[in-house]
């Protein structure tokens, strides 16, 4: 057995194996950066087709460049496989696997506890085993290590847990893996040190905090922040529509205060695996605690409204134009939950569409990052933007700010735009066919 206190030499020294379990928008770029820092590294997934795609050296992530993929596997330090076997030979395992919520919005941990069981299964000794995947505070203490604790071995002495959340931030450019300082909190202050080192090798900078529920607390602290303060925005835009302004004027404007207020944009609704999702964890933690978390259930009533409120709008603009929703003809501008990426997850579009298809509106959409998409009626194909697509229909709805999306040319032949994003933003002709949020 390899004892616990040589795994910082073989961190070191490059020689750890890391395993990943989870290849997805988190676990495929963190795999990726472990092996470009020199470690051999070993991917996990159920899913056969992302195991294959990396062993080709195919990438599946828009972020993650092919040739990135390609090279660390002719190398020799990346691969991927479905057989958890292989969990043994790893030193460090990074558990990345989803996190969402049941059909009553409860968290769904089955993820965790199934990966957590193939690591049981396997525990060796001498291994560091890191959660990544966004919880509630305590789902490492009191779920993850108890389960491991099951097969006799002991924590701090023969294994360690972390808990460090990830903040990646998919199509954000801006960004790269490593200049994203890295939270880690221990089980014990060993595994704080031992999983800060590890992360050490791959990001810039590694925040230590106490403990495993304190990194937890974290990464919900920082999506509860961007989900109230969304909501704060979408709220802005209904009081801004009742005042007759531009609520986007008034955001930018107040954005230009060099100091004490930050900027968030309304929109349709909140989509992704993160934002819509994670606030819940905390809440449903606090109810448990016999506490409410009313932020949490403030913002998530305001920006669940938002595709109701969409639809509605558009049921008023096409109104003034004495058209009745049922039969009339919608073309929706994004799939997509955000600009430039083809993720579908908990997408206001699909809510946005569901309500108009269900008042008898006939919607078609164009998206460039999504080609195709099941919709209660069957699988929707994205739709050509040509002359006779944009101008043919009653109203064009922009639900998604793409970037390879001509606005200038969307204004131009449409009879009426409706924009959710301010993607018309630039639009010079035209303005007066665009209603905004
Ligand atoms: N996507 C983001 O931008 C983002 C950002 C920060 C944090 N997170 C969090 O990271 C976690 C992962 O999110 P994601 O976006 O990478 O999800 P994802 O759906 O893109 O990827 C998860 C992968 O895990 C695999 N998987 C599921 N159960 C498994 C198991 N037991 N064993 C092996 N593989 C398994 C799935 O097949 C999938 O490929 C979630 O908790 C999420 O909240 C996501």
């Amino acid at each position: 057995m390899i004892r616990l206190d040589e795994l910082a030499a073989r961190i070191d020294g490059r020689e750890a194996r890391i395993g990943v379990i989870g290849l997805g928008y988190v676990g495929l770029p963190l795999a990726l950066g472990f092996a470009k820092a020199g470690f051999p590294v070993t991917g996990f997934d159920l899913d056969a087709e992302k195991v294959k795609a990396v062993a080709e050296g195919r990438s599946y992530i828009e972020d993650v460049p092919s040739g990135e993929i390609s090279q660390e596997v002719r190398t020799g330090r990346l691969s991927a496989t479905t057989d958890f076997d292989a969990l043994g030979t790893c030193d460090v395992i990074n558990v990345c696997v989803p996190t969402p919520l049941t059909k009553t919005k409860d968290p769904d941990v089955s993820f965790i506890v199934r990966a957590v069981e193939d690591i049981r299964k396997r525990l060796r000794g001498g291994q560091l085993l890191i959660l990544g995947s966004t919880t509630y505070p305590g789902t490492t203490h009191e779920l993850f290590v108890p389960m491991l604790q099951e097969s006799g071995l002991v924590l701090g002495r023969d294994f360690a847990v972390a808990f460090a959340p990830e903040r990646i931030d998919p199509a954000n450019q801006q960004f790269a893996l490593r200049s994203v300082p890295k939270v880690v909190g221990g089980e014990t202050p060993l595994c704080t040190t031992l999983a800060a080192k590890v992360y050490g090798a791959i990001f810039d900078e590694v925040v230590e905090v106490s403990s495993s529920q304190s990194a937890e607390m974290v990464k919900l602290l920082e999506n509860t922040f961007r989900a109230i303060n969304i909501g704060l925005a979408n709220e802005v835009a209904l009081m801004c529509n009742r005042l007759g302004l531009d609520v986007w004027e008034v955001i930018d404007a107040a954005a230009t205060k060099p100091y004490g207020f930050m900027k968030f944009e309304p929109g349709p609704g909140l989509g992704g695996h993160c934002i819509p999702v994670d606030p819940s964890y905390l809440s449903w933690k606090m109810k448990s605690l016999n506490f409410s978390a009313r932020f949490i259930e403030l913002a998530t009533e305001i920006n669940g409204h938002m595709p109701e409120y969409v639809a509605q709008m558009i049921a008023d603009l096409l109104n003034e134009d004495r058209l009745a929703v049922n039969g009339a003809s919608v073309l929706v501008l994004g799939m997509a939950y955000k600009a430039n990426v083809s993720d579908l997850r908990e997408s206001p579009s699909l809510d946005v569409i569901r309500l108009l298809s269900a008042k008898g509106a006939r919607v078609s959409y164009h998206d460039p990052h999504v080609p195709e998409v099941e919709l209660p009626g069957g699988t929707a194909k994205s739709v050509e933007l040509t002359d006779e697509a944009l101008s043919s229909c009653d109203l064009v709805v922009i639900l998604t700010n793409h970037a390879a999306v001509d606005y200038d040319r969307v204004v131009a032949l449409a009879p009426r735009v409706y924009d959710t994003r301010n993607a018309t933003r630039n639009v010079k002709d035209g303005r007066e066919k665009v209603r905004k949020l």
